[in-house]
């Protein structure tokens, strides 16, 4: 089988180093912007004095062809095809004849895989902030039809404070914002062109890299060809934001989880983002969560796994770097089936605001009893130690806080004077805290139009 690279070598590859070396199976997903990578840098070469416009011409429809073959399947792949560059040029070359072999002057699969690869994941990150808005206004829709409904917070998952299910959505909100900023850094640092890098000193031919960028959508091209070549930052970028993404989802799930647990029952998933059990006939189990939750390690693996490809690699192209594109593609793929999946369960998702109601139990108001003192000139520290016996008296009792009276806490300290008990009283409390990020109506208000603005 006749080579790329063939000229030198005595005899064939063993056929084992074939399958091993070839990149095929996975980057014909570059196939759309390999043609369109080739087709600027024929235009290119017209401009560097290379091409005839004729022949930059036949090369640009020729390339069209194979375009269409591979868009709609008719492509015969041939074992020689090492990868998709490699496919490309040989079908063009049986297409337009020997003018095709004009086409790589200049350049190198190495600047031509970096260009590729860059092109495909400036769309990726386009798609995924879409699909991340998406899921930022399903919570945002979510959190505004009950952005007041009372239910317990949680630190170390023990009962707190009371807070809203608006504010605990829209907690889980925010670090999305961060994630949309992240991918918008991603994608600047992606729309940086290594095209003219060549093989890793640069092309000896005067192309405008300038006007290749702009033809090709990107933003800046780079400013060292060994650097051009080698540079997968915005890979590992892109993978360190997935996976960020999927952490929070991860987190986010697992709270989901636990709440439409038997045990809490705040919520209900929908028929349709649930499944069941083959044994147990009662069974709804909230898969769509947990397989979220799982396949943030796979997320992170795949980040990880560059990451230790990378380290090490001397500048320029090595033949490791073939191995940037499958972590990047499963990423891509798995968050694309995480982000709707959880835009649909939240769009879909019943609230059972009585099972909340059920946990609002009067401990959750202890640090507001603690509050009353501090208003009366009690230090803090002071307030939270009389407050803590409050509480003990209230458990040695058996009681829950509510059940005490003026003279129980009376007995503990005279600064428990008139309306200590008017404390305890969960809309109160929630009222109480009109900061800014904190749970009134008016902050939550604020709050909700603040998270709405940030939805692009
Ligand atoms: N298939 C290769 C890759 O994905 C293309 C670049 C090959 N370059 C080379 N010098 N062998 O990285």
């Amino acid at each position: 089988m006749s080579k790329l690279w063939g000229g030198r070598f005595a005899k064939g590859t063993d056929a084992l180093v074939d399958e091993f070396n070839a990149s095929l199976p996975f980057d014909q997903r570059l196939a759309a912007q390999d043609i369109l990578g080739s087709q600027a840098w024929a235009r290119g070469l017209v401009g560097a004095g290379v091409l005839t416009s004729a022949e930059a011409d036949t090369i640009i429809a020729g390339l069209q062809q194979v375009g269409d073959e591979l868009a709609n399947g008719r492509f015969q792949f041939e074992p020689g095809d090492e990868d998709i560059h490699t496919a490309v040029e040989r079908r063009l070359t049986e297409i337009v004849g020997a003018v095709g072999g004009k086409l790589h002057t200049g350049r190198s699969r190495n600047d031509q895989v970096a260009t590729d690869f860059r092109l495909w994941l400036l769309e990726a990150c386009d798609q995924l902030a879409e699909m991340l808005a998406d899921l930022q206004t399903a919570l945002v829709e979510n959190a505004e039809a009950n952005l007041n409904l009372p239910m317990p917070g949680y630190t170390h998952l023990q009962h707190a404070q009371p807070i809203t299910w608006g504010h605990w959505v829209l907690s889980h909100f925010w670090p999305l914002v961060r994630d949309q900023e992240r991918l918008a850094q991603v994608r600047q640092r992606t729309a940086v062109l290594p095209l003219g890098s060549g093989a890793l000193a640069g092309t000896a031919f005067p192309i405008d890299r300038q006007a290749l960028a702009a033809a090709l959508g990107f933003a800046a091209i780079s400013q060292n060809s060994l650097d051009g070549v080698s540079d997968r930052d915005f890979a590992t970028d892109f993978l360190y934001t997935a996976t960020m993404i999927g952490l929070h989802l991860s987190r986010l799930s697992e709270h989901l989880i636990l709440f439409s647990s038997s045990e809490f029952g705040f919520v209900r998933l929908d028929d349709g983002y649930s499944t069941g059990s083959s044994l147990m006939p009662q069974k709804k189990n909230p898969d769509t969560l947990e397989l979220t939750r799982g396949k943030s390690g796979r997320l992170l693996g795949n980040l990880v796994g560059l990451l230790t490809t990378l380290k090490g690699l001397p500048s320029s192209y090595d033949k490791d770097l073939q191995e940037d594109k499958e972590p990047v593609f499963d990423t891509f793929d798995t968050l694309s089936l995480i982000m709707p999946i959880m835009a649909g369960l939240f769009r879909t998702l019943t609230l059972r605001p009585e099972r909340m109601a059920q946990q609002l139990e009067p401990n959750l108001l202890a640090t507001d009893l603690a509050d009353y003192l501090v208003k009366r000139g009690v230090p803090f520290r002071q307030a939270h130690h009389l407050v803590g016996e409050v509480v003990q008296l209230a458990e040695n009792r058996g009681v829950p806080l509510t059940a005490l009276t003026q003279a129980d806490l009376q007995s503990i300290s005279e600064e428990f004077g008139e309306g200590a008990t008017a404390v305890f009283d969960i809309k109160a409390s929630l009222s109480n805290r009109a900061i800014i990020g904190g749970t009134s109506p008016e902050a939550l208000q604020i709050q909700l139009n603040a998270a709405r603005q940030q939805i692009t």
